[in-house]
């Protein structure tokens, strides 16, 4: 088996995909909940992104023993008072769809001239003991009237990034990695990776047999 493993806390399979390609060419094996079998789900109710982010890393990391990445994100409407937020994956209902989500959020946001938004995520790596890594990234853009392009995930398609002139939807996995907010936080990762590795190992070193 290799020895180098992480693995990401997430079935998501638009994120297993974004995060494979964010960390593909380091010498660290990447898996996900997906390859192993059940385990009980962690309640996303914290009050932050980085409580639930650090709630999913470390849980997972102390079911499994290996570390454990998991990352929580959402979109931050102004003009909602900061809603979906912690909600965005819930917003029309505990097990609603994209579609239903946006379909909520385009209700919700009709008449309203101040489409401002933004996205954002925060990424935790921790070990089964407790200690953990925070790295964090933001996206400003605005909310469109009406869905546009099929790329993507979650409110991709309601998500216009005025400087490309697309909403994320319409760009391609590279461009959207290259200015999103898991992009952003990522590319902090992947630029102090061998570090990470380090402090992975020396964290791992420290864990009772
Ligand atoms: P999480 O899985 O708890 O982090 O839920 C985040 C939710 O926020 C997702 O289910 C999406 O609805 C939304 N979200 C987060 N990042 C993105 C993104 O890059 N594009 C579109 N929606 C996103």
């Amino acid at each position: 088996m290799h020895n180098r493993s992480l693995v990401l806390a997430t079935r998501n399979p638009g994120k297993i995909t974004e995060f494979k390609k964010l960390l593909s060419g380091f010498d660290i094996e990447i898996k996900s909940l997906a390859d192993f079998g059940p385990i009980p789900q962690v309640v996303e109710d914290g009050a932050t992104f980085d409580d639930n982010a650090y709630k999913k890393a470390h849980f997972t990391a102390k079911v499994l023993g290996l570390p454990a990445l998991a990352d929580d994100s959402g979109l931050i409407v102004d003009a909602l008072g900061g809603a979906p937020g912690v909600r965005s994956a819930r917003y029309a209902g505990a097990s609603a769809t994209d579609a239903e989500n946006i379909q909520k959020l385009l209700a919700d946001m009709e008449g309203v001239m101040d489409r401002k938004a933004v996205f954002e995520a925060v990424i935790i790596i921790a070990v089964p003991r407790g200690p953990a890594l925070t790295y964090e990234g933001r996206c400003e853009g605005e909310i469109t009237h009406a869905v546009m392009g099929e790329n993507g995930f979650g409110y991709d398609p309601v998500f216009y990034y005025p400087p490309l002139k697309k909403t994320f939807a319409q760009m391609s996995p590279e461009e959207k990695n290259r200015v999103s907010h898991r992009g952003k936080a990522m590319s902090e990762i992947r630029d102090e990776f061998d570090k990470i590795m380090i402090w992975l190992q020396n964290r791992l070193a420290e864990e009772p047999a």
